[in-house]
């Protein structure tokens, strides 16, 4: 396959086709295509001939912002093609054409539906002389990671470029990913890779989930103990699914320094992502109170958590809580320049301030009728206290019960039913249900699936989604900022697992995030995918690779014969197969013709096949079941 056809897809719907190419000319030579981007830009109009990008094109920048990016452009085309171009600040060189042009409008250039958003939006011109790409310096930088997925996934002296205007916007304001790194935690390398597919595709928030019961990971230089004692456990559960415990024997721990947060933030800072930190409060602080026992309701002492749940020690809300939480967010905010924090309030048990006589004391005072309200009136205190800072409150949807803090923003989990109670009310808010935003869940049927935590989200299912619910009305939709997939890593103890899990659903969120509901097609999404995968693989990411199309889990054939014809939408990669119940390696049956089965009534056969992409990663094994059938004709 080409360079070109890697890039440029040549097939697309016929809807898409005739709403997007609607006004072009009858006559032409080449069919209409749907460029590989994703997520797919609001607006494209193709046009005819290709520009060719060489280490001869001048990259012409008319600012500092303009010069940041091609400085960021640069790496990626020397890491894509081989070649940097020369950047040059004086425009009117650009008469000669042969030239890339990086242009920072203040105001958005394409005045597209979505107003809230304009500051992130761009336009592309590519036509066979020049290329001209404007925006603010976020809409410029979407531009170029558009603009590099039209580039060739391969080292080459030149990219021809499809000519192509476009114009284009994202839907939301927040498009998040988050990481868990409190249960495991990963490099900081990892997480500027992670951070380098984010902005690829679009994606503009981390939200680093720092601080759980199975540890602390953010260093707080007035409280050393959080890293001294809060960083470590001494072993980890063996056990999936909490019980019955056994523990590996194996310390674990490990933690970032003010240094390494630093770093994480400035370079996600100039791929345009802010990075959201999370300290959870009240709960899921185990491993902060086995640094400070003197937090808790009741004397401790207590241990960094070794396995997974729920746990009942929480902060208590003392005075000495207050100030000490304070002290660890002041700092918090010192690092992370965000306007967002998030302060988790998910999953809070309540038993030891049923217990505690200074949580009831504190209920009195206060008046609140019960424990609820104790933790609504805490997150208020915090919020007060960030607010005072010039910072926003977000936490997960537990924040509503008891009563919502006036300014808080919600991120709903638990379905959406928390994001739309908060709608109502006025507040902001994050859409992330379990359904569709928790990538912690298997990619396909569980006993094919290695490390899911539980259930089964598809990436179709991703895709699928809508993150503005059917039930808020027109006025209050507005409130809906946005989406994020989350990723626990309980079950995810190695790096290569997180990135599995992660990739391919990461490009199917991006375009839930970014494209217009109505811009939406699975079919196109498919397709366009295809392109992708040559992109992961060169990142060297461990993505997930996906099921051969054409091998149905179940099968009711009513012929004397059944043909399975497979396609792996992972170019140049293998296909292994069984019919004999043995588990496909690569010495089985090699796919290569359409297989022609025997269909024989009352017998069903399972065809089991390994996927092999060309760096040489196996797929999970991938079944079949063809009822009424027998053995294969070879
Ligand atoms: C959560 O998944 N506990 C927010």
């Amino acid at each position: 396959m080409s360079y070109q056809v890697l890039a440029v897809l040549t097939l697309c719907s016929s809807i898409f086709c005739a709403n997007s190419f609607a006004g072009q000319v009858e006559k032409q030579t080449e069919k209409p295509v749907e460029l590989a981007i994703i997520p797919k830009p609001v607006n494209q109009q193709l046009g005819q001939g290709r520009f060719n990008l060489s280490g001869k094109t001048r990259l012409f920048v008319n600012d500092a912002a303009a010069l940041s990016n091609a400085g960021l452009l640069n790496d990626r085309l020397e890491q894509t093609l081989g070649f940097r171009l020369a950047v040059l600040q004086r425009l009117p060189g650009m008469s000669d054409g042969n030239y890339l042009l990086l242009k920072t409008e203040s105001d958005a250039p394409n005045k597209v539906d979505h107003k809230q958003n304009q500051d992130e939006s761009y336009a592309l011109n590519i036509n066979p002389h020049s290329i001209e790409l404007k925006g603010t310096a976020a809409g410029q930088f979407y531009g170029m990671q558009t603009l590099l997925q039209m580039m060739p996934a391969k080292t080459s002296p030149v990219a021809h470029l499809r000519t192509v205007s476009i114009a284009d916007t994202p839907r939301f304001s927040w498009r998040g990913m988050h990481l868990d790194v409190g249960r495991h935690m990963v490099s900081v390398e990892f997480i500027k890779k992670f951070l380098d597919q984010m902005a690829f595709y679009k994606m503009n928030t981390f939200h680093w989930h720092l601080t759980e019961d199975q540890g602390w990971r953010i260093e707080i230089k007035a409280y050393p103990k959080l890293t001294e004692v809060g960083a470590w456990r001494k072993e980890t559960t063996l056990a999936r699914h909490v019980e019955p415990y056994i523990g590996d024997g194996k310390p674990y721990g490990g933690f970032y320094t003010q240094e390494q947060i630093k770093e994480v933030v400035a370079y996600a800072s100039a791929r345009h992502i802010t990075v959201v930190p999370e300290i959870e409060l009240p709960g899921h602080a185990q491993a902060a109170l086995a640094a400070y026992p003197e937090l808790a309701c009741t004397p401790g002492p207590f241990e960094v958590a070794t396995n997974w749940g729920i746990f009942e020690d929480i902060f208590c809300p003392s005075e000495a809580t207050f100030h000490f939480l304070e002290n660890v967010l002041t700092e918090v905010m010192a690092l992370f320049p965000g306007q967002y924090l998030h302060i988790g309030g998910d999953e809070v048990p309540k038993a030891r301030w049923k217990k505690s006589a200074l949580a009831q004391e504190v209920m009195r005072r206060e008046g609140l009728k019960n424990e609820e309200e104790l933790q609504s009136w805490f997150i208020r205190r915090i919020e007060k206290f960030i607010n005072s800072k010039g910072k926003r409150l977000i936490g997960w949807d537990e924040i509503l019960e008891g009563g919502l803090a006036p300014g808080a923003t919600v991120m709903s989990w638990r379905g959406e039913d928390g994001g739309i109670a908060a709608a109502r009310q006025g507040h902001d808010v994050i859409m992330s249900p379990t359904s569709h935003c928790y990538f912690d869940a298997g990619q396909g049927p569980k006993e094919q699936e290695s490390w899911e935590l539980g259930g089964e989200l598809t990436i179709e299912k991703v895709y699928g989604y809508n993150p503005v619910p059917a039930l808020l009305n027109s006025e209050v939709q507005h409130h809906i900022k946005g989406v994020q997939a989350n990723i626990w890593t309980e079950y995810l103890s190695k790096p290569e697992m997180i990135e599995y899990m992660v990739y391919p659903r990461l490009l199917a969120m991006a375009e839930v995030a970014w494209t217009a509901q109505q811009g939406k097609d699975y079919a196109s999404f498919e397709k366009r995918l295809e392109a992708h995968y040559p992109r992961l693989q060169k990142a060297r990411l461990a993505y997930r690779i996906p099921r051969p199309t054409g091998l149905p889990a179940q099968v009711h054939a009513t012929d004397k014969t059944h043909t399975l014809t497979l396609h792996s939408p992972v170019a140049s990669s293998k296909m292994y197969y069984t019919v004999d119940g043995t588990v496909p390696d690569t010495s089985s049956a090699r796919y290569i013709h359409p297989l022609v089965l025997a269909v024989k009534p009352g017998q069903d056969s399972l065809v089991q096949v390994l996927t092999v992409s060309p760096e040489g990663r196996h797929s999970a094994i991938q079944r079949s079941v063809i009822s009424n059938t027998g053995a294969v004709q070879k």
